[in-house]
């Protein structure tokens, strides 16, 4: 994350009800649970993901897609590269989705050769147009999974569900896991699936790849496949979840 947008949070005094770099910084945690779940940093299993992305040569085209947690967005930012129509991005905490998330994806919704410097006024509008376009493919929401769920479902436009749901390093707390069971179950589309990253354990919290995987079994909605095992400083899984009984 860029030093500046650290610097903006601090300064800005009571920053509406969060505050959570500072919270984070006194507590010397990442996590501060239900206050602060992490999205201001880049976790390493998003760079795991970020690699199959491109090893598995995952389509994207035409999928609607949910970053589940999202961080810094990275996930949709390359579904969205990679031809996505619908990228939508959630995260716990509100100064993430707005110091951070969105900054990033504005930043990366525009190709490489439009950042060329042009001067024609007509150019210039053409792009804007454009811009304006590819950002109307973006949504953000921040606050906790029921309530995230909550609201997509209860919008009056009949709600369509993802293709696919990215997500990586939120099976930390086993407390968790209901809700976001729940938001698989009931944002997925029969035939989506989700791709989820995670190290198999993580210490201090007693979440990981194992306790998630039974927790998921012993439900027998899903079935989970392991893509890839990473084995090399903490072990890292790549997995893939999709309904066992599709109709
Ligand atoms: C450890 S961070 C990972 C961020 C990002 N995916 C990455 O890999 O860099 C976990 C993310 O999951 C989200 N999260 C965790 N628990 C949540 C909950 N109960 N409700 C909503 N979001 C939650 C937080 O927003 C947070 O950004």
């Amino acid at each position: 994350m860029n030093i500046s947008v650290v610097k903006t949070i601090l300064l800005k005094e009571n920053f509406p009800g969060e505050n959570i770099i500072s919270k984070s910084f006194s507590s010397h945690s990442d996590l501060i649970t239900g206050v602060y779940e992490g999205g201001l940093k880049i976790w390493e299993c998003t760079f795991d993901l970020l690699a199959y992305f491109t090893k598995a040569k995952v389509k994207f085209a035409g999928k609607k897609v949910l970053d589940l947690g999202c961080g810094s967005g990275l996930l949709g930012i390359m579904a969205f590269k990679g031809g996505a129509k619908e990228i939508h991005f959630q995260d716990y905490n509100s100064v993430v989705i707005d110091e951070v998330t969105l900054p990033n994806v504005v930043a990366n919704s525009t190709s490489e050769d439009e950042e060329n410097d042009v001067n024609e006024p007509d150019v210039k509008r053409c792009r804007r147009s454009k811009v304006a376009q590819e950002l109307c493919k973006f949504r953000f929401f921040s606050g906790e999974w029921s309530e995230f769920c909550k609201l997509l479902l209860s919008s009056e436009k009949l709600f369509e569900k993802y293709d696919l749901i990215l997500t990586s390093e939120t099976i930390y707390n086993p407390d968790y896991y209901g809700p976001l069971h729940q938001t698989f179950l009931r944002l997925l589309d029969k035939n989506g699936r989700v791709l989820l990253a995670s190290k198999a354990h993580y210490f201090g919290v007693g979440g990981g790849t194992h306790l998630f995987q039974k927790f998921v079994e012993e439900r027998n909605v899903f079935e989970m496949r392991t893509l890839e095992i990473i084995d090399e400083g903490l072990k890292r899984f790549l997995i893939e979840m999709n309904f066992k009984y599709p109709s």
